[in-house]
């Protein structure tokens, strides 16, 4: 007697590695020109990209949202455009921060397997498939759900870079800035290593930022920190709503500025004339940090799976909206006032597009 064993899903032809249940085209956000997400950003079915011999696809649970996003959707300042596209983002599908499952897995890719839990980073993280080097993605935190994992990404490393090597055992730290998506995970860390932790927030924030970790929190609606007795070894500013050489007055006599803070000014430079500023000043004084242009890498993501899985950092998220409201999702991080980051969830893909 002939026995059959169940037929296998059809592979999809485009896609030359291994691979199990992937589809030829998928649901993603997409932008055919730089403007407001309200009105650029739409639905569509496109491709499912094929992994290159290094690569892999990741079947996307969630994606998170940072606020270099934000640049790279509306296309401002302007000069960003060097890099994401002059007339219209080269790239269709936005986001970078990801978390999801392998699907496929090139001829070359030997670190991951068809099935294994990942997040990392990517581009065209707002899509049901993204495909990226194999060394982008870390198998996720066990005790993360696929939200927390995707919240991750870009601003818990900026985050790790900015503070690693300042916010040391006992130093006092002032973050300016301390509920938001960079924000939250600052203060975590720095407490995580051991420093005396001042987050700056709104009245909506003050017990959020004491329970990640602040020792004290100051609300910016009823005291300014530039104007109070306390002095800080090092302060993160996220915010820059005081001149450089007014926040450096509460330094201690050694302490350290470190401004960051990307996104405001004007449409053509953004902070570019802050930045040209800070790295001037940092030349004369050590008590202006340079500013500090790095990217994601893997070294800091096993970092952070390391700090995360022994329970010291936990990513905070305060809202998730579907893949399909992604607008309404960016509209909510431009407010400047998201509590820590912002998750899109991608449901499963319909088996009808297989
Ligand atoms: N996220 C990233 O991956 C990343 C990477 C590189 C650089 N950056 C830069 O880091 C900065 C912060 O990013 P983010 O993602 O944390 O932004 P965000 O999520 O929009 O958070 C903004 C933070 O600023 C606080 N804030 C607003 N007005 C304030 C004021 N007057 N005084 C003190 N705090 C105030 C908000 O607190 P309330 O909501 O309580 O008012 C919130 O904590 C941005 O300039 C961004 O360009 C971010």
């Amino acid at each position: 007697m002939t026995t059959h064993a169940p037929a296998a899903k059809p592979a999809n032809p485009l896609i030359p590695g291994r691979q199990v249940g992937v589809p030829t085209t998928m649901r993603a956000t997409v932008q055919d020109a730089y403007g407001p997400a309200e009105e650029v950003l739409r639905p569509d079915d496109i491709p499912v990209p094929a992994p290159e011999a290094n690569q892999v696809l990741v079947r996307v649970h969630a994606a998170s949202i940072h606020v270099g996003d934000l640049v790279s959707i509306e296309g401002e300042p302007i000069i960003a455009r060097l890099a994401t596209g002059l007339r219209k983002p080269t790239n269709r599908v936005p986001g970078t921060d990801v978390a999801g499952t392998v699907v496929a897995v090139g001829d070359a890719a030997t670190s991951l397997r068809i099935g294994d839990q990942v997040f990392g980073w990517c581009t065209g993280a707002f899509a049901e498939y993204v495909c990226a080097a194999e060394d982008h993605f870390l198998p996720k935190p066990a005790n993360l759900s696929f939200e927390q994992a995707a919240a991750v990404g870009v601003s818990a490393t900026t985050a790790l870079q900015l503070l690693r090597d300042r916010a040391v055992f006992g130093a006092k730290v002032l973050i300016n800035g301390a509920s938001g998506g960079l924000g939250s995970y600052a203060v975590q860390l720095a407490a995580a290593f051991g420093a005396e932790v001042t987050g700056v927030c709104g009245p909506r924030n003050v017990d959020t930022v004491r329970s990640l970790g602040a020792a004290h929190v100051i609300d910016y609606t009823k005291e300014d920190f530039t104007r109070g007795e306390q002095r800080y070894d090092f302060i993160l500013d996220n915010v820059a709503n005081h001149s450089l050489a007014r926040t450096r007055r509460a330094l201690t006599e050694r302490g350290v500025l470190q401004s960051n803070n990307g996104t405001s000014g004007g449409r053509w430079f953004g902070t570019l004339g802050t930045v040209i500023k800070t790295a001037v000043v940092s030349i004369f004084t050590r008590r202006q940090a340079p500013p500090s242009i790095k990217f994601t890498t893997r070294e800091d993501l096993l970092t952070l799976k390391a700090i995360i899985e022994d329970g010291r950092v936990t990513p905070l998220i305060e809202r998730t909206y579907p893949l399909s409201r992604a607008a309404h999702a960016i509209e909510h991080v431009k407010t400047g006032h998201a509590r820590g980051t912002v998750v899109l969830t991608v449901e499963a893909p319909t088996e009808s597009k297989s």
